[in-house]
């Protein structure tokens, strides 16, 4: 991957926030061909994972059902990103969906568009009739992918009011936290993901030669959560000067 598009990433991180109200307008080719080539996207290699674009500008309210308060009502999107993993393929599933899937949304936000990631808020018969989906696989998550209609988000204005964004000394250890320069830079970039209702679930500790990734909770996208932190969290690093990948085992090491 060359380092101007890391660059674009890297520097979309802290310009990316969910966005759930959008108008709805066309996305032009040109723009979706850039958002969705598959050059450049990495991957865990932990299990599949299919992306598929649905393009249908004001036609797929009916895909997204909210809940109570209307967390998760997306209104007006001109697409949406379904990411595709085997129907068996547990937490590692959502690692990997997480992981591959930022990647998007970060492409998104460098290309000037909004997105907003959804985990479990929608209509499957409805999203069944928009993608092409597999007996053997599931929908992960999905993710809106549009316009804004405006530069605040009420409903995220409304989370964030309830559930602050932690500060880097709650999500890493004091140690490594002072470790390295690269180290701070990363753990700030996780800082700033999205994740599931806000929680946030993250803990790094370990050593700048073996950073150690852990949840600091856990709920049902915890795992998704994890993924999009990790992702961030490599490519900060990298963009510091500090090159390394992820190893999946029973702990999840960056080295
Ligand atoms: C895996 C995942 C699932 C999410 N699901 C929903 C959802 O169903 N509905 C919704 O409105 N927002 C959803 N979000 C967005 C989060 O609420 C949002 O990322 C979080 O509140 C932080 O706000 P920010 O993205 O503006 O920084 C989801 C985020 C993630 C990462």
């Amino acid at each position: 991957m060359n380092n101007m598009y890391i660059r674009d990433l890297v520097e979309a991180i802290p310009r990316r926030y969910s966005v759930r109200q959008y108008t709805a307008k066309e996305i032009p080719n040109d723009l979706r061909n850039r958002l969705m080539v598959s050059e450049g996207i990495r991957r865990l290699d932990l299990t599949g994972c299919r992306v598929e674009l649905a393009h249908a500008p004001g036609e797929l309210d009916d895909v997204f059902s909210g809940i109570i308060g209307n967390y998760g009502k997306i209104k007006g999107p001109s697409a949406l990103i379904a990411l595709l993993v085997p129907e068996d393929s547990g937490e590692l599933g959502l690692l990997e969906a997480g992981y591959v899937g930022e990647q998007y949304v970060l492409r998104a936000t460098s290309l000037g568009l909004a997105t907003c990631w959804v985990g479990g808020m929608f209509h499957f018969k409805t999203l069944m009739g928009r993608l092409s989906i597999g007996p053997a696989e599931k929908v992960a998550a999905i993710i809106s992918v549009g316009w804004p209609i405006s530069k605040t988000d009420p409903m995220g204005s409304l989370v964030h009011f309830f559930v602050k964004r932690k500060t880097l000394e709650q999500i890493v250890d004091k140690d490594l936290l002072q470790s390295a320069g690269w180290v701070r830079s990363a753990a700030d970039a996780v800082r700033v993901a999205p994740s599931a209702i806000h929680r946030q679930p993250w803990f790094l500790s370990g050593t700048p030669a073996r950073v150690v990734l852990k949840p600091s909770r856990q709920g049902g996208f915890t795992y998704m959560d994890l993924g999009i932190a990790m992702l961030h969290f490599e490519l900060a690093a990298e963009h510091a000067g500090h090159i390394g990948k992820w190893h999946v085992g029973p702990e999840l090491c960056f080295s």
